[in-house]
C-alpha cells in the first residue's frame, strides 16, 4: 500500500518551452554546470537505465560514433544514469576495449556521462518513472536550444533502444524551423518540402494560394521547396 502511494506520487516534469532545470554535477569529463556551460549550443541531455547493460551499451556505441555528426550541427551530447563515476568509467573502458557491435569497435565515448547516484538530476527531469522502474532512469531525451529552452522531449521504456537517426532528424528539423520560420511535415528529411505557416502568419489565404513558390493543397496546408544545400548552409557549423 505504502509502495503504491510512493509510486503514484506527483512529480514535476519539465515541459516543452520550459527553461532547462539548472544543476551542477560530476561527469566523466569533469564537473558541469548545466545548462549554462552549453550557452550558444544545442544539447541533447539523455538518460539511460544502467551501466553494464546491453541495450544501453548498443546505444552508447551508436551515439558515440555519431558525435562528430552532431557536432557539425552545433549539438553536444550529455548522458546520465543513476550510477556513480567509477561505474561509468569502468563501463566506458570496457566498451572501448572489448565490445564490437554492428561494425563498431574501439569506440571511445568522449561526451560527458553524469554521475547521478543521488538521483537529483533524474528527479528534476522526470527521468525516474516509478511504474516503469523506481531505481533506474527511463530512456529520456531532452533537446535543448542555445538559449537553454527545452524544445522537444522523447521518452522510451527500458526495453526499447532509441533510433539515433531520428534524434539527429529532430535536431535538424528544429534548427531548420528556427532558421527558415517553417514547420516540417511527417517523416520530413533534409531537402524535402517544408510547411509554410497558417494563413495570417504569412499572407492571406488568397495570397498564399496564388504564390507561385508555394504549393497549397488547401488554404490551411501550404508547402514550399527548401533546398538541402540552403538548409546545410544555415545549420552546419564550420569545424
Ligand atoms: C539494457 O540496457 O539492456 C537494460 C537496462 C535496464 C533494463 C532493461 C534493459
Amino acid at each position: 500500500m505504502e509502495q503504491n502511494k510512493e509510486q503514484n506520487k506527483t512529480v514535476s516534469m519539465p515541459r516543452i518551452g520550459d527553461a532547462a532545470p539548472e544543476f551542477k554535477a560530476s561527469t566523466t569529463q569533469g564537473d558541469i554546470h548545466f545548462p549554462a556551460d552549453y550557452k550558444g549550443e544545442w544539447v541533447i541531455l539523455f538518460s539511460h537505465p544502467a551501466d553494464f547493460t546491453p541495450v544501453c551499451t548498443s546505444e552508447f556505441m551508436t551515439f558515440a560514433s555519431m558525435e562528430d555528426k552532431f557536432a557539425k550541427v552545433n549539438t553536444k551530447l550529455v548522458g546520465l544514469s543513476v550510477d556513480g563515476l567509477y561505474s561509468h568509467i569502468a563501463w566506458l573502458r570496457t566498451i572501448k576495449e572489448k565490445i564490437e557491435y554492428r561494425g563498431m569497435k574501439d569506440i571511445e565515448v568522449n561526451f560527458p556521462l553524469i554521475d547521478d547516484v543521488g538521483m537529483n538530476v533524474a528527479e528534476k527531469y522526470g527521468m525516474i518513472q516509478p511504474n516503469e522502474d523506481s531505481t533506474k532512469a527511463v530512456r529520456a531525451v531532452f533537446f535543448i536550444d542555445p538559449k537553454g529552452i527545452i524544445r522537444s522531449i522523447i521518452y522510451y521504456p527500458l526495453s526499447l533502444g532509441r533510433n539515433f537517426d531520428e534524434l539527429y532528424r529532430v535536431i535538424v528539423a528544429l534548427q531548420t524551423a528556427d532558421a527558415f520560420e517553417v514547420a516540417t511535415p511527417a517523416d520530413w528529411q533534409i531537402g524535402d518540402d517544408v510547411i509554410v505557416g497558417p494563413a495570417g502568419s504569412c499572407g492571406t489565404a488568397k495570397e498564399r494560394m496564388e504564390d507561385e513558390d508555394m504549393d497549397c493543397k488547401d488554404w490551411f496546408f501550404c508547402t514550399k521547396k527548401l533546398d538541402k544545400q540552403k538548409v546545410l548552409n544555415a545549420i552546419m557549423k564550420n569545424i
